[in-house]
């Protein structure tokens, strides 16, 4: 027995050797990423550029979210995006992705109907667009649609908590799980778990709920205005990075002004061509 493995002290503690990078990201790593108290960061990611950014950036999952209806389309919610809007930007983004997981949100509609339903949909993610996984919402109320994916080989990620694509049954956009609905939360992510997910997303969720949930759970969770005790956190790439204008939720923070980069640029391009100075010498053939 080496003194790495003895089970009691005694000997010189070795520290024990960082875990190696993996080449691709799989579902298995984040599990272990959670055994070992590492936090990770997920991404949305809708197009190529994005994509293989944010893959060499380090970033081990990539969300091809139903978001693009608001975020790519010009949608005024994520209701209306269809599969075949979504599969092109998931085929792109898997494209252009070396290591990250990418991961593939159901559409509204695409899955609630029954178990088959969402296997078909979850099929068309894998084989057209090429998905490593599927993102579904809803609790204990999706454990058929989980099981029959996971079993047929679809990973799924669940979604719980405030859950977009119901926002007219809860009555717009609040936060869940406050006071005695708290309970709701826990037995969602059980069942989820149970059900066969490998993560689960929890959005707009009190953070000593969502803290709660992260240590009862064997699975990682991956949290959107759930606090700071979850395993994972993801945001939406144009809103952290400052492209979307308008009001943003309390839980976003943003890390670059990409909307005023690129407007001082398409000032500076308009300024030169209007200014005869663009195109220049170097730029003529
Ligand atoms: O569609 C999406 O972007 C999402 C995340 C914000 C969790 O579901």
């Amino acid at each position: 027995m080496t003194e790495e493995t003895a089970p009691y002290g005694g000997g010189t503690a070795t520290p024990a050797a960082p875990a190696p990078t993996p080449r691709k990201i799989r579902t298995h790593h984040l599990r272990e990423m959670k055994e070992r108290g590492e936090r990770w960061a997920m991404l949305t990611a809708y197009d190529m550029y994005a994509a293989e950014v944010f893959d060499a950036a380090g970033i081990p999952v990539l969300l091809v979210g139903d978001s693009a209806a608001n975020n790519v389309y010009g949608y005024d919610s994520s209701l209306p995006v269809t599969v075949d809007e979504l599969v092109p930007l998931v085929r792109a983004v898997t494209g252009a992705s070396s290591r990250a997981l990418v991961v593939a949100d159901l559409p509204f509609g695409s899955y609630q109907g029954s178990a088959q339903q969402a296997y078909e949909t979850g099929v068309r993610f894998m084989k057209e667009g090429r998905a490593h996984a599927v993102k579904l919402e809803g609790g204990a109320e999706m454990t058929p649609q989980i099981e029959i994916l996971a079993r047929g080989g679809v990973p799924v990620m669940a979604h719980i908590g405030f859950t977009p694509q119901s926002e007219h049954a809860l009555g717009g956009y609040r936060v869940q799980g406050r006071g005695e609905t708290a309970a709701r939360i826990l037995a969602d992510a059980r069942a989820v778990q149970e059900a066969g997910a490998f993560a689960v997303v929890m959005e707009m969720v009190p953070g000593d709920v969502a803290a709660e949930v992260t240590k009862e759970l064997l699975i990682p969770t991956v949290g959107i205005g759930a606090g700071s005790g979850c395993d994972a956190q993801v945001l939406v790439w144009q809103d952290m990075m400052g492209l979307r204008s308008g009001r943003m939720p309390r839980f976003v923070k943003q890390y670059a002004d990409l909307r005023g980069v690129m407007t001082d640029a398409a000032r500076a391009y308009a300024a030169d061509v209007a200014a005869g100075t663009f195109p220049a010498e170097e730029h003529t053939f």
